[in-house]
C-alpha cells in the first residue's frame, strides 16, 4: 500500500486493532485473518498507521460518503511511478479523479457503456464460455484459469468494443501486465514492461478510433467517441484512455471471480448439486462467489476534511483510508451465518464492486459473464474435481492464483 504522511489527529491510532498486510499469511484467506479486527473495534489500522474499514455499514455509508477522495494518484506514487507513459494514462484513467472531472468522464461513457449493450452480449458470451469449454472436457487435469478464467474477460470485452479478434491475444496480454500496477511492489523490469503495454494499447486503439472515424460502427469504441452530453464529448486521448481503463479494469477481476470464484463455489459440493437441478439459482450462486471471495481486496480513499466514524475514532484529513472488502462481505451484522455459500441469502449486495461515486461500471457485465460461464460449466459436466489446492500470490490487490486453478471436468 502507498506510504504516507500522517497529520496529527486527536485520536490514538496505536489503540486500534492491527491489520498486517505485510504477512502473505493474510493474502491466503483475508477474510479469516481481518476478522478479529472487525470484530474488535469499528476502526483498525496497518502497520503504517492508516486507517483500515472493515465493517460493512461503515463500509458503505463512507464509501458513499462524498468527502471521500480517490487517491489513485498516490497508488502508483506509492510504488516509485511519478513520470512515463504509465503515469501519463493513469492520470487521464477515470476511477483516478475526482468531481467535477469524474462526473464528466463517468456521464460520458455511460451514455455509451448501456446496460442494453451488456445485454446484447448475452448470447455471444454464452457461445464463448462454450467454445472455451468444449477443449477442456475429459480432457485429464487443466488449468481452468489459462483455459476460460483468463482469455474469456479479454476476449468479452474486446468484442463489446469492437477490437478485432486477432488481436485478443496481444491485448490479453498487455492488460496482465498492466494488472502488475495493482500491488506494493514494482520492480523496475515490471515497471518497463507496464510502460510498453500502455505504449502498444494506445498504439492499437488510436489506429481503431481512427478507422471508427472513417466508418462507424456498431460497437463500444464507435459509441465512446460519439458519446455527447451538453455539447461535451470525450477528446481522442480521453476516448484511448478510457477503452485501456476498460479493456484492463474487466481483464484480471473477472478472471478473478472465474477462477477464485469458481473455486469457493467447487468447495461446496451440495451447492454445486443443487445448482444442477436449480439452474435458476446461478445469479445467486455468482453473488455468493463474489461476496465469499472478491476478487479485488478493496478500495483507497483519502477524506477531504475530517470525518468522525464514532466517539473517538475519526479519519484525519487526507491521511489514506482502506477498505477491506472481505471484511464487511463476512460481517456477521450485516450476513447470517457469513461464512456459508448460501444460496438462499436475501443480505445485503456484497461490497465487491465498490460503493458510491466510483461503483464499478462493469458490474453487471462480469455477473452476465459469471452466471454464463456457471451456465455452461454445470450443463456441459457431470463431475468436477480439484487437482490441487490452489494457493494466492500474496500482496496482489487484484486477486489472482500462483498456479491456476487445477481442476478435472467430466462431460456430461
Ligand atoms: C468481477 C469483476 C469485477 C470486479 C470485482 C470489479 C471491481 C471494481 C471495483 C471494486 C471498483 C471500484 C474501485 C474503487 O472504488 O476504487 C471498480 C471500478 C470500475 N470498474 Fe470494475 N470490476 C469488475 C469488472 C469490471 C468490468 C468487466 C469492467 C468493464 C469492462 C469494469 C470497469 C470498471 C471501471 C471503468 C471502474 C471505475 C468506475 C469509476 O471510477 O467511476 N469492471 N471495479
Amino acid at each position: 500500500m502507498p506510504p504516507s504522511d500522517l497529520p496529527d489527529t486527536p485520536d490514538d491510532p496505536d489503540a486500534l486493532p492491527l491489520v498486517d498486510l505485510a504477512d502473505p499469511e493474510l493474502w491466503q484467506d483475508p477474510a479469516a485473518a481481518l476478522a478479529p479486527a472487525r470484530e474488535a473495534a469499528p476502526l483498525a489500522r496497518t502497520t503504517r498507521g492508516e486507517r483500515v474499514v472493515l465493517r460493512y455499514a461503515e463500509t458503505e455509508r463512507l464509501l458513499a460518503d462524498p468527502r471521500m477522495r480517490t487517491v489513485g494518484a498516490r497508488l502508483l506514487e506509492g510504488i516509485g511511478v511519478t513520470e512515463g507513459p504509465l503515469a501519463n494514462w493513469w492520470r487521464l484513467v477515470m476511477f483516478n479523479t475526482n468531481p467535477p472531472e469524474h462526473g464528466r468522464l463517468r456521464g460520458l461513457v455511460s451514455r455509451a457503456f448501456t446496460p442494453r449493450r451488456v445485454d446484447a452480449l448475452r448470447p455471444r458470451v454464452r457461445a464463448l464460455a462454450r467454445a472455451h469449454l468444449e477443449p477442456i472436457l475429459d480432457a485429464g487435469p487443466v488449468d481452468f484459469e489459462a483455459a476460460l478464467a483468463d482469455p474469456l474477460p479479454i476476449a468479452v470485452t474486446c468484442e463489446l468494443l469492437g477490437v478485432p479478434e486477432d488481436a485478443w491475444p496481444s491485448v490479453r496480454g498487455w492488460t496482465a501486465e498492466l494488472g502488475r500496477v495493482f500491488a506494493t511492489r514494482l520492480p523496475d523490469e515490471q515497471r518497463a514492461r507496464c510502460e510498453d503495454a500502455v505504449r502498444s494499447l494506445t498504439s492499437l486503439l488510436r489506429t481503431l478510433f481512427e478507422e471508427r472515424q472513417r466508418a462507424p460502427a456498431d460497437d463500444l469504441l464507435t459509441a465512446l467517441a460519439l458519446a455527447t452530453e451538453s455539447g461535451d464529448r470525450l477528446s481522442p486521448e480521453e476516448c484511448e484512455a478510457m477503452a485501456i481503463n476498460l479493456l484492463f479494469a474487466g481483464h484480471d477481476t473477472t478472471r478473478g471471480l472465474l477462477s477464485i470464484g469458481v473455486a469457493a463455489l467447487l468447495r461446496n459440493d451440495e451447492v454445486v448439486a443443487r445448482l444442477r437441478v436449480e439452474p435458476n439459482r446461478i445469479a445467486a450462486a455468482v453473488e455468493e462467489m463474489l461476496r465469499l471471495e472478491p476478487p479485488t481486496l478493496g478500495s483507497l480513499r483519502a477524506p477531504a476534511e475530517d470525518i468522525v466514524v464514532a466517539e473517538g475514532l475519526s479519519l484525519p484529513r487526507g491521511a489514506p483510508v482502506h477498505f477491506l472488502f472481505p471484511g464487511g462481505n463476512r460481517d456477521p451484522r450485516a450476513f447470517d451465518a457469513p461464512d456459508r455459500f448460501d444460496l438462499d441469502r436475501a443480505g445485503p449486495r456484497p461490497l465487491s464492486f465498490g460503493l458510491g461515486a466510483h461503483f464499478c461500471l462493469g458490474a453487471g457485465l462480469a455477473r452476465m459473464e459469471a452466471q454464463e460461464v456457471l451456465g455452461a460449466l454445470l450443463s456441459a459436466t457431470r463431475r468436477i474435481e480439484f487437482v490441487e489446492e490452489p494457493r494466492l500470490v500474496p500482496f496482489a490487490t487484484i486477486r489472482r492464483f500462483a498456479s491456476g486453478l487445477q481442476i478435472r471436468l467430466t462431460a456430461a
